[in-house]
């Protein structure tokens, strides 16, 4: 018979199996659990959403590598390729009447039709958090504390903390008046800017194509002469002067061409505008560097600019706090060209990189994004923001530090039972030093004690509790302190 052709797996994705899922689950259950110890209870949502969901806020970059298709009932659907959306959508259906600030926190797989290679995937596992409801910079405080902290959980050390701030060029789109697809566009080009995707000259040239505006001499001067009009007004005089001229209507309805000369000359104007925004962005987007020093550089700009300073003082109480959350000795950089690839942003953002991956590929993002709620419909403005780590890159980077992985995770104690008789007894101590918060492993194998205390130490558990029949009555238990060699008696009241 032949051979049927074997079905392989998307490209993309990965088969999880044994040891890799082990630690895979290890990760995340370590990270739920230390989110849940601040507070973040677990919020699931549905993997499939309409690609709407994704239209409204959801920008340039990870936009256009969601997984959209249409269903056999005619509906736009997409596979998530993030939860932050997803989160507030829900809020909006159902959480309205909680009370805020709620924290929530969510892990399961996302989709982007990336180019795969090593730490990038086309189904990948996001765990992460949204706290809704607080604007106060005491949130960025917690959320970016949060997302470092929850690294260390795990045992990453030497991770590089990158903090940004999309207040200022936000401000000078709104100051700008422009048009929603002219910000698009600059949000775009300073995620190019800043990645050095693409140089500035380049970005002004696709601005040709997304502003196209051709003024012919005629028009041009018609233009300089409606200047100082209202629109109205500047719609009824071109309408009086094309019905007394032939000059250039091509067998056009004045009306078409009225519109399509004040389109034009908005065009023009906006065109120009985004000039003088694109070179401010471009200025802005090169200041990175140590928080003071970059902080002071950024101020001398938007200084001489004359934006708001607001969102800089934002940023500096933030690391302030960081400070308070005991970061200060993190590795952190400012780097005003952040912004993240997703249009949803609005303050605050962040990426954490660790040394033992490659420079691109970043462990967690996240950051603040104060309109998302309206542009999903809810009636009132709520602050929100979050972060999200890919798990499969956070076990990589343990795994290249040479961290805790799939053989060694981080477990506090290994309860050995001397005999089969203290064995009940040993069950209990360990379920009792699980409720009081450590993760406890037991000894399966009936292993003598000298093989134990050599298994504590290549699996470096830093407690092994060893029971013995007299215990039981006494409700104590005898711990030997691996790194020191201490053994002292501890019982339920005291452990
Ligand atoms: P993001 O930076 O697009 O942010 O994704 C979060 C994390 O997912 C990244 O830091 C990275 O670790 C991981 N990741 C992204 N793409 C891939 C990939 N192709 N393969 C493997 N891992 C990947 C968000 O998705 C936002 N929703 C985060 C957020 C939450 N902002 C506010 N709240």
């Amino acid at each position: 018979m032949k051979k049927a052709i074997s079905v392989e797996r998307v490209k993309g994705t990965s088969d999880q199996m044994g040891a890799e899922r082990a630690a895979v689950r290890c990760i995340q259950g370590i990270l739920q659990d230390f989110l849940a110890s601040y507070g973040y209870l677990e919020i699931d949502t549905p993997v499939l959403e309409h690609t709407e969901l994704y239209l409204r806020k959801g920008g340039g970059g990870v936009l256009s590598k969601t997984y959209a298709f249409t269903d056999q009932g005619g509906r736009r659907l997409s596979l998530r390729p993030e939860f932050t959306a997803s989160v507030m959508r829900a809020y909006i259906e159902h959480g309205q009447g909680l009370p805020l600030p709620l924290r929530w926190q969510y892990c399961g797989p996302v989709f982007r039709y990336e180019r795969p290679q090593q730490g990038r995937y086309r189904q990948f596992t996001q765990l992460g958090l949204e706290l809704l409801g607080s604007a106060s910079p005491r949130a960025d405080a917690e959320v970016v504390a949060l997302a470092c902290r929850a690294l260390e959980a795990v045992g990453l050390k030497h991770y590089h903390l990158v903090l940004g701030h999309l207040g200022t060029a936000l401000q000078l789109l709104e100051s700008l008046g422009l048009s929603e697809r002219a910000k698009t566009f600059l949000l775009l080009a300073i995620d190019q800017l800043s990645s050095k995707e693409r140089k500035l000259e380049e970005i002004i040239r696709d601005l040709e194509e997304a502003i196209p505006v051709r003024v012919s001499e005629e028009e041009a001067k018609l233009g300089a002469s409606l200047h100082s009009l209202e629109p109205a007004e500047a719609q009824l005089m071109v309408y009086g002067l094309l019905r007394d001229s032939n000059g250039f209507t091509g067998g056009r309805e004045p009306e078409e061409i009225v519109g399509r000369l004040l389109r034009k000359l908005a065009n023009r104007d906006e065109k120009k505008r985004v000039e003088q925004a694109l070179d401010f962005v471009a200025q802005l987007c090169r200041i990175k560097g140590e928080p003071a020093k970059a902080l002071a550089r950024a101020k001398a700009l938007v200084t001489k600019a004359n934006l708001d300073l607001n969102p800089l003082m934002q940023l500096a109480h933030i690391i302030q706090l960081l400070g308070e959350h005991g970061l200060e000795g993190a590795n952190i950089t400012l780097d005003f060209g952040l912004a993240r690839g997703l249009a949803y942003y609005t303050g605050m953002v962040f990426e954490i990189y660790h040394e033992r991956l490659a420079k691109e590929r970043q462990l967690c993002g996240g950051g603040r994004y104060d309109g998302l709620a309206r542009a999903l419909g809810s009636a009132r403005d709520i602050p929100a923001l979050g972060f999200a780590c890919g798990l499969e890159r956070v076990k990589e980077a343990l795994e290249a530090a040479g961290g805790p992985t799939q053989s060694n995770l981080p477990v506090d104690a290994l309860v050995v039972s001397r005999t089969p008789r203290a064995y009940a007894y040993a069950l209990r101590v360990a379920d009792f030093l699980r409720g009081a918060g450590k993760r406890v492993e037991m000894d399966t194998k009936e292993r003598s004690v000298r093989a134990n205390l050599e298994y504590a130490g290549r699996r470096r558990i830093p407690q092994v509790v060893l029971v013995e029949e007299g215990d039981a009555p006494r409700h104590r238990f005898l711990v030997r302190d691996m790194e020191s060699g201490e053994e002292r008696y501890a019982s339920f009241g005291t452990a």
